[in-house]
């Protein structure tokens, strides 16, 4: 058995996968993390698919060169619905995706309307149109693709206010349905952040996110890996938090100190040169 602490990095395009992290870390709190955001390439979800597979392996295969990890998660899901299988192909350590939680909707739909809400890329993806063929036969699901949604999300998490109204105007299209999802799948990690604002346009919706199977997940790995989590020798106020981007610029400067309430208390920048 291993007791020491686990090394977890934890990847996005952008801020959105602190709300994965931040699950990870309530069932994992003394392991060392490092996340890494792309922002020098964010947001993905107006990217093509041949440049993100190039892009998140050049990323992560950066990032495995530099720090010693015991377990990915790609915790973005226009990422992870194209990227994983290439990514395990070139890579022996254990990776974790997140994809649409169209399955844990199908068991809290009452009027059987789920909507799925997520980046353009990740609505239009094959992959999430297998999860809908496989899991939710028999129920109507709306799909609405974004672009603005994880940038409002970014900038919430910088301090600037969501426009309530602006934010209604882009849900005009459910709005207007007949039946409107009472289930709402948040398909985009950088979602969680809006919840409340989203939740004020669907008041009578429930949402769900990917972040606690993820969190399960990753434990359940981990100990498959001969981690003895319940046991690390290392104590929570001792763990590494290490926030990495490929992009040092203003905004980067403006959130450093807002993650040190998710006890990031480290920073460094890495440079990409191969895409
Ligand atoms: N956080 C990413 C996701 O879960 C997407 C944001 C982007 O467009 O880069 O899909």
């Amino acid at each position: 058995m291993i007791n020491r602490a686990p090394n977890i990095l934890v990847f996005d395009s952008g801020i959105g996968g602190i709300s994965v992290y931040d699950e990870i870390r309530q069932k994992i709190p003394n392991a060392n993390y490092i996340y890494l955001f792309d922002n020098e390439a964010f947001p993905y979800g107006d990217k093509s698919i041949d440049y993100l597979i190039g892009r998140v392996k050049s990323v992560i295969h950066k990032a495995i060169s530099l720090f010693s990890i015991d377990i990915i998660v790609i915790a973005c899901n226009t990422a992870s619905t194209i990227c994983l299988p290439s990514l395990r192909e070139s890579l022996q350590i254990p990776i974790v995706g997140v994809v649409p939680a169209i399955k844990p909707a199908t068991k809290v739909t009452k009027n059987k309307c789920i909507g799925l809400l997520a980046t353009k890329a990740t609505v239009q993806r094959e992959y999430t149109r297998n999860l809908i063929n496989e899991f939710a036969q028999g129920y109507n699901i709306e799909l609405l693709g974004l672009s603005e949604l994880a940038l409002i999300a970014e900038q919430k998490l910088q301090g600037i206010a969501v426009n309530q109204q602006q934010l209604t105007l882009l849900m005009q299209p459910w709005l207007t349905l007949n039946v409107i999802p009472d289930t709402i799948v948040l398909g985009c990690t950088h979602y969680p952040f809006i919840k409340p604002e989203l939740a004020k346009t669907f008041p009578l919706a429930t949402f769900i996110d990917s972040g606690y199977a993820i969190a399960t997940r990753v434990y359940n790995l981990l100990e498959q890996c001969n981690f003895e989590l319940t046991n690390i020798s290392q104590p929570a106020e001792k763990a590494d938090h290490l926030v990495c981007s490929t992009q040092y610029n203003e905004s980067v400067e403006k959130i450093i100190p807002i993650l040190s309430k998710y006890n990031f208390n480290k920073y460094q920048s890495i440079s990409i040169l191969c895409d």
